[in-house]
């Protein structure tokens, strides 16, 4: 594992993050609404380390990620990468933040342009982000299609000549051109067949412990991320309701609803899963346009209480770091 910078302080910071998109109401003048799809979010990563974001659909951690990268605006709360603050800053600055902060997509078919050949997808970022002259791009594209396991004369080829892992192969070497400094992973695996899956997985984790890589690895699998990241954060309709490590969360998951996704995970042993079932989950979330007064969880959760309804919990310390948001566990 890498170091931080001397003075100790995490790759990246996030405090209080905030994003809500406008929602129009129907008629002339009618009101504008905000969906607030990341409420209060905070959470830290070291240099060389992988914090996973986990939670189901719509629960905010694309847009979580996208704040931090700058492609959807924050409306509170602070994000520095590398002890730089990121809201805020523009033109060259911001390019900076877009060569150390990388995205590697869930849909490697959509997501890399099928007109161009795989060594330009790949040079791409090296022209638009660095002054890289166009020997060096040539040397780095040819050491990054080694590195994701590539052969050489693949780099000629278009994106409709590689199976779908070989296409993710692309959009890792892609992410790495710039040498960022924090790469985000957005459910890097979901789009391939299992046995392609732990090749891409086994393939990051070599990446990162090769060059001392930062991941931001976001899944709705608890499954896929238990091996590789240090800490957790499990999401819930825009708030984070669960953070600490990665060992903690597995043995010993506090809020309702981290067991309930942990019962569902196939390689947690049958006993625990069976204890865990005691407290799976039914039904959807709630409208994220109608948040309820009090837990956003209270509506599925089979312990929820007067109080659950009345108030919202908040992410607190419930010893060794252990943040939990759920007024039922002390
Ligand atoms: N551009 C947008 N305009 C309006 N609402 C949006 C926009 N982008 C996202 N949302 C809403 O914000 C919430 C969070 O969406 P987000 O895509 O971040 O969730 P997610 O956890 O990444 O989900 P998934 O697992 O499906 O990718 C959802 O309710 C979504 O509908
Ligand atoms: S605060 Fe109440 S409703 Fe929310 S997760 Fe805890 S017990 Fe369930
Ligand atoms: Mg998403």
């Amino acid at each position: 594992m890498t170091q931080d910078s001397p003075q100790g302080a995490p790759l990246l910071q996030v405090e209080n993050l905030g994003v809500r998109f406008a929602i129009k109401r129907g008629g002339l003048f009618g009101e504008k609404r905000y969906l607030y799809a990341v409420d209060d979010v905070s959470f830290s990563l070291k240099r060389g380390e992988t914090l996973a974001i986990v939670g189901e659909s719509g629960s905010g951690k694309t847009t979580t990620a996208l704040a931090i990268a700058r492609l959807v605006d924050a409306y509170t709360g602070r994000v520095r990468v590398a002890e730089q603050d990121v809201l805020g800053i523009e033109g060259e600055d911001l390019r900076q933040i877009r060569r150390k902060v990388q995205f590697i997509f869930q849909d490697p078919y959509s997501s890399l342009n099928p007109r161009q050949r795989a060594e330009d997808i790949v040079r791409e970022p090296l022209q638009s982000l660095t002054e890289t002259s166009s020997e060096d791009q040539q040397k780095i594209i040819d050491r990054l299609f080694a590195s994701v396991g590539l052969r050489p004369e693949q780099k000629r080829l278009f994106p409709h000549q590689f199976s779908g892992g070989q296409r993710q192969r692309i959009g890792i070497a892609r992410a790495l051109a710039t040498q960022p400094e924090l790469i985000i992973c957005d459910e890097p695996v979901s789009a391939l067949d299992v046995a392609v899956q732990a090749q891409i997985l086994n393939l990051l984790r070599d990446l990162q412990a090769e060059f001392g890589l930062t991941y931001l690895f976001i899944s709705h699998d608890l499954g896929v991320v238990q091996h590789m990241c240090d800490s957790i954060a499990v999401m819930y309709m825009g708030r984070v309701v669960e953070y600490t490590d990665r060992r903690s969360l597995f043995n010993d998951p506090k809020h309702p609803y981290t067991t309930a996704l942990l019962s569902a995970v196939p390689s947690i042993d049958k006993k625990r899963r069976a204890e865990m079932k005691r407290i799976s989950i039914h039904g959807d979330p709630p409208d994220p346009l109608a948040p309820q007064k009090g837990c956003h969880f209270a509506n599925r959760c089979p312990m929820a209480t007067d109080t659950c309804q009345q108030s919202q919990p908040a992410l607190t310390d419930k010893g060794n770091g252990h943040m939990v948001a759920c007024h039922l566990v002390t």
